[in-house]
């Protein structure tokens, strides 16, 4: 009750006030503004219940709910004791590479306001593998999930690149609960090409010998800029090598508007078609999770995406904008829904869709 007081309080007049001071601030700068409060509150906040009706199983994991956080927003795992205080019921923390880099110039992140959308060219800055993995063992997750995104250096060549996973993998596995190989990054040059069959053959070889050692879910983001071939060719991967899922898609590419990766409502449309497509191929292989993520921006979107067989889902752009009130928008949704149907289980719900 007091949760949901401070939460309500958080929605209805901190979280708008916050946002106009921090969108007179340049983008980049206002994120780091935001991380640092987060950073700063973390340890004074309490948990916030979750509806019991919202939980499901998925690639072993037992999740609060269908609603995460996606990767890039905690980069360096330093909001983790706040971020599973919103009822977001997974985080996934990341992208790390394996040696602290600054990534691209600045600046390096815009906003497209009236269009809720974000462009980004950020180059997988991240203060590398042994100080993440440090915050990660120093943060209390509150019985959530934690996944962590794995990147490689800019200096590692391609070809050397599944030495990177690997050596990430092993460092991460024991100390979170998913990963995820993430080679869809517009960012970084030459990254996509390891979305191509034999580059990333390499990487899930290299990463399934680590997994023999400590065995977690294992998932690859895939860009919204593969056409169907290629993604066909991923899913196959994914099979072949007995992964736990794909997560689509990261940002797409939108050369009009600049260089970088476009995310928010820009992206919508796009990255649905990519997700439709994978949700039919995986039609028959319902034990492999397909996260959706990419322009979600409001409770009908995600009704959209569970009443194509998804399930669980990621928010970035749409949390910037609309602040934790999109999480509670959400839930409070999806509890009247559950309610009216006189459903019990988040399954049941979706089936009945
Ligand atoms: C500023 C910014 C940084 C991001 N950094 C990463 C990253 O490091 N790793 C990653 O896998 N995705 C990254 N993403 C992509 C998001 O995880 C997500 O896939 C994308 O933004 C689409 O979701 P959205 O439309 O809800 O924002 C980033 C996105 C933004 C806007």
């Amino acid at each position: 009750m007091i949760e949901e007081k401070i939460f309500n309080k958080i929605n209805s007049k901190l979280y708008p006030m916050f946002k106009n001071l921090a969108f007179k601030l340049n983008a980049e700068t206002a994120h780091e503004l935001t991380l640092k409060s987060m950073h700063l509150l973390g340890p004074w906040v309490n948990n916030t219940p979750t509806d019991p009706r919202f939980k499901l199983e998925a690639m072993g994991l037992s999740f609060k709910g269908p609603i995460g956080l996606a990767a890039g927003l905690d980069k360096n795992a330093t909001a983790i004791n706040f971020l599973t205080y919103l009822p977001f019921s997974f985080v996934e923390v990341g992208t790390v590479t394996p040696l602290p880099q600054g990534g691209n110039p600045k600046p390096r992140l815009f906003r497209y306001i009236d269009e809720e959308s974000l462009r980004n060219c950020m180059g997988f800055n991240n203060a590398g593998a042994e100080t993440i993995l440090k915050n990660i063992q120093n943060s209390d997750r509150r019985e959530k999930i934690l996944g962590v995104n794995l990147g490689k250096n800019k200096i590692t060549p391609n070809d050397q690149a599944f030495n990177d996973y690997a050596i990430l993998y092993e460092k991460f596995a024991p100390h979170c609960d998913y990963l995820v190989i993430n080679v869809s990054s517009p960012n970084t040059p030459g990254l996509r090409d390891l979305l191509q069959d034999e580059g990333l053959r390499d990487i899930f070889k290299a990463v399934t010998e680590k997994r023999k050692k400590c065995h977690r879910p294992l998932l690859v983001k895939v860009s919204p800029d593969m056409n169907q071939q290629e993604l066909s060719s991923v899913v196959n991967l994914v099979k072949e090598y007995e992964l736990s899922g794909i997560i689509a898609t990261n940002t797409t590419i939108m050369p009009e508007r600049g260089a970088g990766g476009v995310s928010g409502k820009l992206l919508f449309e796009k990255a649905r078609n990519t997700r439709m497509f994978l949700l039919e191929q995986l039609k028959e292989t319902p034990a492999i999770e397909l996260i959706g993520v990419g322009g979600f921006s409001s409770y009908e979107d995600c009704l959209d995406f569970w009443k194509m067989g998804g399930r669980l889902i990621q928010l970035y752009s749409a949390f910037v904008f609309q602040g934790p009130k999109i999480l509670h928008d959400i839930e409070k949704k999806l509890a009247d829904d559950m309610t009216k149907r006189n459903i019990s289980s988040f399954d049941e719900f979706r089936d009945s869709l």
